[in-house]
């Protein structure tokens, strides 16, 4: 089958034939019918990656072809949707719900002592995140498969596995935001406008976005923003505070650079929350004043994907779509072909772009 595959640091994405193991114990291979370009797969193939070569693409959504003998969580023919979140679902933390945060998720893996699941010319290709969505078909651990409705069109689909439970969980699972609350989301980007919807469901009384660019925040509104601001151009911390009165109950940070975390910080009402979600260099971080947080009651909190349980979650934001009650088509900007993955990326430079998905896999 052919696989898009990264050779090595900067080397870009190429087309190969490669083999693809048959599934042992839990693991389910499906057909791949939709596949997400995230900002993480081209920071793996360019600075962070350490395993190459390697088949990245972790949003990921298709058909299951063929299941393992253990596997009890999927049939042949379901539609899925593929997550980087893996869970062994025996370990305190998966017992007590906490999935996100499993203390053993490489008990989803293959061994060393197993043949790779993928493999080119016979030697072991590595799979990104468990996953490798960039290919014809995928050969992944049962956990970290949702099955969805069949009517779920494939490229919003495979949105949800990461955007989609990044930004709106953030908000429902991680903040609880409750109704009536005031929301700040920092970064009107492809996981921000998740965030956006997540806070419309949660009934929030005023949904801010700010942002530096006013083709983003447009874009925002289509999401239920009440109200943007242009970080640029307006100081962000005294419209915050002008809008809501008394500071925002839930501060949402996308960005992920220290100045902007700072402000973030500074738009808390009393009793307020700042939420850590993006990374924009390995310095990211905020400042905190110890007699300021404790007068007020604040809370600083890092928010891995979503604080999500991808078998509820997936299914959920699924079923919301169908509904009419989640935008996720806006999110879909441009669908393009395996072979195109370098000129994806370049486009999602352009502030036109939420997300760019690979649905033609020929
Ligand atoms: N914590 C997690 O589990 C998790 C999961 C997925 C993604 N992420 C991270 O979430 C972040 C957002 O991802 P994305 O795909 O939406 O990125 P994106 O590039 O689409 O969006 C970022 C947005 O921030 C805006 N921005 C840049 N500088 C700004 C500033 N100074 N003030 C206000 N806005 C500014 C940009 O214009 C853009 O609209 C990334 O850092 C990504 O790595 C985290
Ligand atoms: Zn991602
Ligand atoms: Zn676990």
């Amino acid at each position: 089958m052919k696989a898009s595959i990264t050779k090595g640091l900067g080397q870009g994405f190429v087309v190969e034939d490669v083999d693809l193991a048959e599934p042992v114990g839990h693991e389910v291979r499906i057909e791949v019918k939709a596949s997400g370009l995230c900002h993480s797969d081209l920071s793996v193939a360019t600075f962070i990656g350490e395993e190459f070569p390697v088949v990245l693409g972790h949003e990921v959504a298709g058909v299951v072809v063929a299941v393992g003998p253990r596997v009890t969580q999927a049939r042949v023919g379901d539609h899925v949707v593929g997550c980087l979140i893996q869970y062994c679902g025996t370990c305190a933390n998966c017992l007590g719900g906490r999935t996100h945060i499993c203390l053993r998720p490489e008990a989803t893996l293959r061994g060393a002592d197993q043949p790779s699941r993928i493999s080119w010319n016979g030697a072991p290709v590595a799979q990104g995140m468990g996953l490798g969505g960039f290919a014809q078909e995928a050969l992944i651990h049962e956990s970290q498969l949702a099955v969805i409705p069949e009517d779920m069109p494939w490229a919003p689909a495979a949105l949800i596995g990461c955007g989609v439970l990044t930004g709106a969980g953030a908000v429902l699972n991680s903040a609880q935001v409750a109704h009536g609350e005031t929301v700040v989301v920092i970064g009107a980007g492809g996981v921000g406008m998740n965030a956006v919807s997540g806070a419309r469901i949660a009934g929030a009384e005023k949904i801010v976005v700010t942002d530096i660019e006013d083709s983003k925040l447009e874009r925002a509104k289509a999401f239920g923003a009440t109200h943007v601001v242009n970080s640029r151009t307006t100081d962000p911390v005294e419209a915050v505070r002008e809008i809501t009165g008394h500071g925002a109950d839930h501060v949402f940070d996308f960005v992920g650079a220290r100045a902007v975390t700072a402000q973030g910080m500074g738009m808390l009402a009393r009793g307020g929350g700042l939420y850590l979600i993006g990374v924009s260099s390995n310095d990211a971080g905020v400042e905190v004043n110890s007699i300021a947080a404790l007068s007020s009651s604040h809370k600083v909190q890092g928010v891995y994907m979503g604080s999500s349980n991808l078998k509820r979650d997936i299914p959920y934001y699924a079923s919301l779509y169908l509904q009419g009650r989640m935008n996720l088509d806006d999110l879909v900007s441009k669908e393009i072909g395996l072979a195109d993955i370098a000129a994806g990326y370049e486009a999602l430079k352009d502030g036109n772009t939420a997300r760019v998905v690979i649905t033609d896999f020929s």
